[in-house]
């Protein structure tokens, strides 16, 4: 099941260089939000922050009821975030098989009550990704890109999260391709997860959540049921930064 995500106040940035200037945002269970924006806006400094890699120098992060502001990154995968950065996200010298397995072994101190058997979870994993069934024995290193990301969120599946949160994407895919990870990810949702995602293909990214986001500058400048925001007139020219 999805769990709701609140931000309040974040601040957060590397050193003494602050990026996120007071990000408030809310992601109901169940949910999906995608962000979008500029170069440079903060974008996987905010999803880094939300996971546990970044601490804020300020606000709070609330995973349902559970303050996680203080809580590092195993703890937060514990609590029931997992994250799929935009690289370097799966073991290219070891089978599918195996970085399925490693997504699974990853929070060997779950309750056995969201556990089902190992080969269970892969069963119920791969129906979200039928296209890398026939791969299962090949190294990750020899699949397409596009297959790779795809290991990627299956991995942080395996950890039956809560919240699922992937920078990214379809970077690098083809059109094609692209539209066959979004097939996935609207799969991903139908399960009853909460979805937290950055996209750079803006009307792909806000047709697979019901809430959008621009962040420009490290400030969220609109947040929108997503379709009104695919709409809205001042996208275009916030998103280009002359505003
Ligand atoms: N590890 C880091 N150390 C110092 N500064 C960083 C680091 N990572 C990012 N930054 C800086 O933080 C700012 C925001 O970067 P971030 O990667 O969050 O942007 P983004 O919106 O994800 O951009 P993109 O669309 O290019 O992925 C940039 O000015 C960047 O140079
Ligand atoms: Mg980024």
């Amino acid at each position: 099941m999805g769990a709701t995500l609140t931000l309040f106040g974040i601040q957060a940035g590397y050193g003494g260089n602050t990026i996120l200037h007071g990000v408030d945002l809310q992601l109901p269970a169940g949910g999906a939000l995608t962000v979008i924006g500029p170069n440079g806006s903060g974008k996987s400094t905010l999803l880094k922050t939300v996971v546990g890699l970044l601490r804020p120098h300020a606000g709070s992060i609330l995973l349902d009821s559970h303050d996680l502001s203080q809580a590092d990154a195993p703890a937060r995968a514990r609590a029931g975030m997992a994250y799929v950065p935009q690289e370097d996200n799966v073991f290219l010298n070891l089978s599918v098989l195996d970085n399925l397995r490693l997504g699974w072994e990853f929070l060997q101190g779950r309750t056995s009550a969201v556990r089902s058997s190992v080969d269970n979870r892969i069963e119920q994993v791969l129906l979200l990704f039928p296209e890398i069934r026939p791969h299962l024995r090949k190294s990750a290193g020899l699949l397409s890109g596009g297959q790779r990301q795809m290991v990627a969120m299956a991995s942080a599946l395996m950890q039956t999260p809560s919240l699922l949160v992937l920078d990214e994407p379809s970077a690098g895919l083809s059109p094609k391709n692209a539209a066959l990870m979004f097939e996935s990810i609207a799969r991903i949702r139908q399960t009853g997860i909460s979805l937290l995602l950055i996209e750079q293909n803006v009307k792909l990214g806000l047709a697979a959540a019901d809430t959008g986001l621009l962040l420009v500058a490290g400030q969220v400048r609109l947040i929108r049921p997503a379709a009104a925001l695919a709409r809205d007139p001042d996208l275009h020219q916030l998103y280009l930064g002359k505003s």
